[in-house]
């Protein structure tokens, strides 16, 4: 499906109202100086303070081993840090996840999930009704920073408590436990749904109100506000990210201010974009036992009659968009903010470096025998490996870089250029000590 007419972004003015009051409600909260780029100093409100000590609380979950910080780790970005494509958890820490981990960076910038159409707000393009936009994890399945966070506590493969008032019992033994009440009120402790409800708005708190989820630090921040220079390379690649005849990357990872809001790098649409099935992930492989919490949701959708399918926005983590096959495979366009510092990439972390996903992006249907392979990573495989036959015309192929018109979009070169930009969109850089940026191996790989 071709969306491109919409994506390119105009320059929005007008403000929902929901997202104005959320963001007074911010700035109310905490004073921040994030403009020149420095260190921000920030005052929590007190419910935000509980919520940051609960956010790296491990004694919260049923293996004592597992908190929020555990998957979104502050050292790279706020995603995953332990080297696989999906996380372990669960009661023993032995229970594979689904998908691969987003960062939470400049996620309470995400308006609720819509089918409704959005007018230009803070961050957020205008989209025409019937587009799916905004909403929380890969999926959307969450409308709220809060309700996204009970989830991970009671999720049977994550911190793993079999209820809220397992939740509840061990909130009640940590020493936060009298900030907690004096915020809420110690009668709460006697409704576990609504403690836990509680707990989520506290840590949703944290996340919009910290300026460490959103310092707008970058080197690319430093030069959009005329205190750093960009490389001739990193010029380059900026070029080619939204020249929509090579990279145009940005029609769909907004690179222009939105609403005034520094540029996001997603416009919080769903797409299809046909990433490759990832054999590493156990359930994927049909001669694995499926775990309790996979629905085994291939059986009816014929060839290649796979038992399982991560389908997206179709399911099978929500249900309420599975009678509508166009939105099968359809998955959220996560920010590229601080993208060098994550390990694993796209929803299933099918890929461990930036050089396969642009090479893929650039080269996917001119030499789909390469990307498409069976688990012996060798023979090919369908193409679209990660859908079933009957949803491959749901796979953007009108669109640069996926379409074949005009042959490969970027070549070798350009393609190093694309990934050093890419890195600039790191946080922490101090245009007056350089040499401390964080500079991850990849993206020393792609100087030239
Ligand atoms: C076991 C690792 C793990 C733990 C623990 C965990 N998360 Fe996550 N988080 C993930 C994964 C994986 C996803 C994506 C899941 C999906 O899309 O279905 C995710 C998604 C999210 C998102 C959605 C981001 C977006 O852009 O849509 C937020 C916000 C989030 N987590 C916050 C939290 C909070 C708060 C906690 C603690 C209460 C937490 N996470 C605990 C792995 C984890
Ligand atoms: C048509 C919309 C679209 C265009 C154009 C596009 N992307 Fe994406 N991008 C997506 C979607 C959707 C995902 C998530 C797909 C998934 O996980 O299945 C994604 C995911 C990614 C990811 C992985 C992010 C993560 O957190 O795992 C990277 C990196 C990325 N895109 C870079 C790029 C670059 C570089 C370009 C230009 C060469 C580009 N994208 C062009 C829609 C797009």
């Amino acid at each position: 499906m071709n969306l491109s007419s919409h994506r390119l972004s105009r320059l929005p003015l007008a403000c929902s109202l929901a997202l104005a009051v959320l963001l007074a409600a911010c700035q109310e909260a905490s004073t921040t100086n994030t403009v020149d780029g420095q260190q921000p100093v920030t005052t929590l409100s007190p419910a935000a303070a509980v919520g940051k000590l609960m956010f790296s609380d491990t004694a919260l979950s049923a293996s004592g081993q597992q908190s929020c910080a555990t998957c979104h780790d502050a050292s790279h970005g706020f995603t995953a840090n332990d080297g696989l494509p999906v996380p372990m958890g669960g009661v023993h820490m032995n229970l594979q996840g689904l998908r691969n981990t987003p960062t939470i960076m400049y996620a309470s910038y995400t308006p609720p999930f819509t089918l409704a159409g959005l007018p230009d707000g803070p961050g957020q393009p205008a989209q025409p009704a019937g587009t799916p936009t905004g909403g929380f994890f890969r999926d959307g399945r969450a409308n709220t920073l809060a309700e996204q966070a009970v989830m991970p506590f009671l999720g049977e493969f994550e911190m793993a408590n079999a209820n809220a008032a397992e939740v509840v019992t061990r909130l009640q033994g940590r020493p936060y436990l009298a900030q907690f009440t004096a915020v809420y009120g110690a009668g709460i402790l006697n409704d576990p749904d609504a403690t836990l409800a509680a707990m989520g708005r506290a840590i949703a708190a944290f996340e919009t109100e910290d300026p460490v989820f959103h310092p707008f630090s970058s080197k690319y921040d430093s030069f959009t506000r005329g205190q750093a220079q960009l490389s001739t390379q990193e010029l380059n690649g900026m070029r080619l990210f939204n020249d929509p005849n090579k990279g145009n990357c940005a029609a769909c990872h907004v690179s222009t201010p939105v609403g005034g809001v520094p540029a996001l790098f997603t416009d919080h649409t769903y797409d299809n974009v046909g990433v490759p099935r990832n054999w590493a992930i156990a359930f994927n492989n049909d001669g694995t036992t499926l775990p309790d919490y996979i629905t085994a949701n291939g059986t009816n959708l014929g060839a290649p009659n796979h038992r399982y399918y991560d389908l997206g926005l179709c399911g099978p983590t929500r249900s309420d968009l599975a009678g509508d096959p166009t939105q099968c495979g359809r998955f959220k366009v996560p920010t590229l903010r601080n993208i060098a510092l994550k390990q694993h990439y796209f929803h299933n972390g099918v890929f461990n470096n930036l050089g396969d996903v642009v090479n893929w992006y650039v080269t996917r249907d001119l030499n789909p025998t390469h990307w498409y392979t069976t688990s012996d990573g060798q023979t090919p495989d369908k193409q679209y490996n990660e859908l079933p036959q009957r949803y491959d015309g749901n796979v953007n192929r009108e669109e640069v870089p996926y379409n074949v018109e005009g042959g490969q979009h970027l070549n070798a070169a350009e393609m190093k250029d694309l990934i050093v930009y890419l890195c600039t969109l790191t946080d922490g850089y101090d245009a007056k000590n350089p040499s401390a940026y964080p500079y991850p191996d990849q993206c020393k790989a792609a100087l030239r």
